[in-house]
């Protein structure tokens, strides 16, 4: 899949998953298979801060390459200056939030609230693509509600951004007023790579299997599917979806040892970065994810949420996995 000058060796990639996709998850999931991965979205004006460009949520390390960073904001020059800022520093691809549903991001007119202003996002797109070289591209949902008038404003969008010159749309098949409900609208994606078949679509929503972005790749005319939920807690979702597209078979699951090993490596990749007291109820998060494929989900779970301390919890993950 091609995106602008980034050309990737298969056709999905890890998504921009705010308050995960840190520099922990990103090398993990890179490690795994991922031929890209997303920072979470950063506010464009604290990307114009140094201070706040070295912090684990936002850095990029040299083993990170390819990475895209996604910005949020809605003031064009604003936008444009943080655009040219995460390139200085490092970051290979850039990404436009008009997805997210947050309240607190859709009140400040920030996010999925653009696809109600199409003005406005056009404005964005024209002046980040002009602030940068490296490819750009906008992450949207298939409209802010149901209406007409959003309908509308989702192809203006669209049609302005192709012609902006920009390197791929990503797709949520769902509305923001709809936020995770229904299932997201794989043939309303397909359509958009209908209309413009020469610009790269990305489809996301409800990719929680290897078997899942397989099946809509050969069911849906889209360039590549992008990997969420399914990649929280699980690096070994891109090792399988790679032997999958390849036309191999699925990779034996990974051992519970395994499991527990990369769930150590996990931790550590965190501690490295933050101090005890941020990192310990950070990794939690993953916990919860990783413990899905534990035989005893919830015991091995509370085992660890409950662990107090970094050599508690090591502990606990080499007792409940066997190690
Ligand atoms: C915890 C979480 C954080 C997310 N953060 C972002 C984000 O920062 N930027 C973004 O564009 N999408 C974000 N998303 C949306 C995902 O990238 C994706 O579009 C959505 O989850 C649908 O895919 P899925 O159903 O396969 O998870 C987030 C989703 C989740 C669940």
């Amino acid at each position: 899949m091609k995106l602008g000058s980034i050309t990737l060796d298969v056709p999905f990639f890890q998504a921009a998953l705010s308050g995960y996709s840190d520099q922990a998850m990103r090398l993990l999931a890179l490690e795994y298979g991922a031929p890209l991965v997303f920072s979470g979205l950063m506010l464009d004006k604290s990307v114009l801060y140094p201070d706040v460009m070295r912090k684990p949520l936002y850095a990029v390390s040299d083993q990170e390459h390819p990475i895209g960073g996604q910005l949020l904001g809605n003031d064009p020059d604003t936008m444009a200056r943080a655009a040219g800022r995460l390139n200085e520093f490092g970051y290979d691809l850039i990404d436009l939030n008009f997805a997210c549903p947050a309240p607190k991001v859709t009140q400040k007119q920030r996010g999925g609230f653009l696809l109600t202003d199409p003005k406005k996002a056009i404005e964005i797109i024209r002046r980040v693509r002009l602030a940068v070289e490296c490819p750009v591209l906008v992450k949207l949902r298939i409209g802010f509600d149901q209406s007409e008038e959003s309908l509308e404003n989702f192809w203006r969008i669209c049609e302005q951004a192709v012609a902006e010159g920009i390197d791929g749309l990503v797709i949520h098949g769902r509305t923001v007023s709809q936020k995770y409900r229904n299932r997201s609208d794989w043939s309303f994606i397909a359509r958009v790579k209908k209309a413009f078949p020469q610009m790269s679509v990305v489809g996301s929503g409800d990719i929680f299997l290897a078997e899942d972005l397989v099946e809509r790749l050969a069911e849906y005319d889209v360039d590549g599917v992008l990997v969420a939920r399914g990649a929280i807690g699980n690096p070994w979702f891109f090792r399988e979806a790679r032997a999958l597209v390849a036309g191999r078979d699925k990779p034996a699951p990974p051992s519970l040892a395994e499991q527990g090993r990369v769930m150590i490596r996990h931790f550590d990749l965190i501690l490295k970065r933050y101090p005890p007291a941020k990192g310990i109820p950070f990794f939690r998060k993953f916990c919860v994810y990783y413990c899905r494929r534990h035989p005893q989900r919830k015991k091995a779970q509370t085992a660890l949420i409950t662990s107090g301390n970094t050599k508690e919890i090591r502990s606990a993950i080499k007792q409940w996995y066997c190690l």
